[in-house]
């Protein structure tokens, strides 16, 4: 009984046969890539051949899948980019991690700023895709604080208006950073827009309302809540009630009013726990 072009494809031990079928040369040429040391092979106790399909890559074979990424099925391609994506996100996440602990907010700000923004992200019903790039904006939205003086970052007590100037550049800076990297590009906007205000008194280019992407909104309010619950040298953290009404109180100032309400049905309703 023959095996089938699947079964070989398949396999993972071939006998010469079927590795020359693959490499689409002789038997005797892979003998003698066998005999001269190019090509491992173990023998067989009655002394036939057997080669590891891996070993074949030392002699340039590449699979039709490898040949061609665009056979792939759509399942594959999709599993495929949820994986790049993922080790994307890890990669960022520890970056960040290291980047957080220059700042007067306690470390984790921005893994927890991702975390409440894709809770609002998934109760307002975004796609997986689209839940993805909120938290990578989110994860992103004070990379630009790299490019500012840990003295004033880290300064115990107010900025002063020259400080604050410096400080506010981070989200220019921010944008600059990520837009130099064509994954990360697509978040480039929304890493610049982070601090606008609905009523357009936000900074760095005073839009408003629905000029500001929506990610951006939702990133504004989960930045906010999460810096009012960080211990400051100069005041304590406020309480989950009193930041909630913080939150509230600037609702369509600050912030966008629906935008608030999906925040608070996705904490109130418990489908996040806050910290
Ligand atoms: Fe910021």
């Amino acid at each position: 009984m023959t095996r089938n072009k699947k079964d070989v494809a398949s396999k993972e031990i071939l006998n010469t046969r079927e590795a020359a079928g693959l490499l689409k040369v002789t038997t005797q040429t892979i003998k003698n890539y066998i005999y001269s040391g190019k090509l491992n092979a173990i023998k067989t106790p009655g002394g036939h051949h057997r080669i590891k399909r891996s070993d074949l890559k030392t002699l340039g074979f590449v699979t039709e899948e490898e040949k061609n990424p665009e056979s792939l099925s759509m399942d594959e391609m999709f599993q495929m980019y949820n994986s790049l994506v993922g080790t994307l996100i890890t990669t960022v996440e520890s970056l960040i991690k290291a980047l957080d602990t220059r700042d007067i907010v306690s470390s984790g700000h921005s893994s927890r700023v991702a975390e409440v923004s894709c809770a609002v992200g998934k109760a307002i019903g975004f796609s997986e895709k689209k839940i993805q790039e909120l938290k990578l904006g989110a994860l992103l939205h004070d990379v630009g604080k790299v490019g500012i003086s840990e003295v004033i970052l880290g300064k115990p007590g107010r900025l002063t208006d020259q400080e604050f100037f410096l400080v506010k550049k981070h989200s220019e800076i921010g944008e600059k950073i990520v837009a130099e990297v064509e994954y990360l590009r697509p978040v480039a906007s929304c890493v610049r827009h982070h601090h606008e205000r609905f009523d357009g008194r936000g900074y760095p280019d005073g839009i408003g309302g629905s000029d500001i992407e929506l990610n951006s909104r939702i990133i504004s309010i989960a930045d906010t809540y999460d810096f009012l619950r960080s211990d400051l040298s100069f005041r304590k953290a406020f309480s989950i009630n009193d930041s909630l009404q913080e939150i509230k109180n600037s609702s369509g100032t600050q912030f966008d009013p629906e935008v608030v309400k999906s925040f608070l049905n996705t904490v109130q309703g418990n489908l996040f726990q806050l910290h």
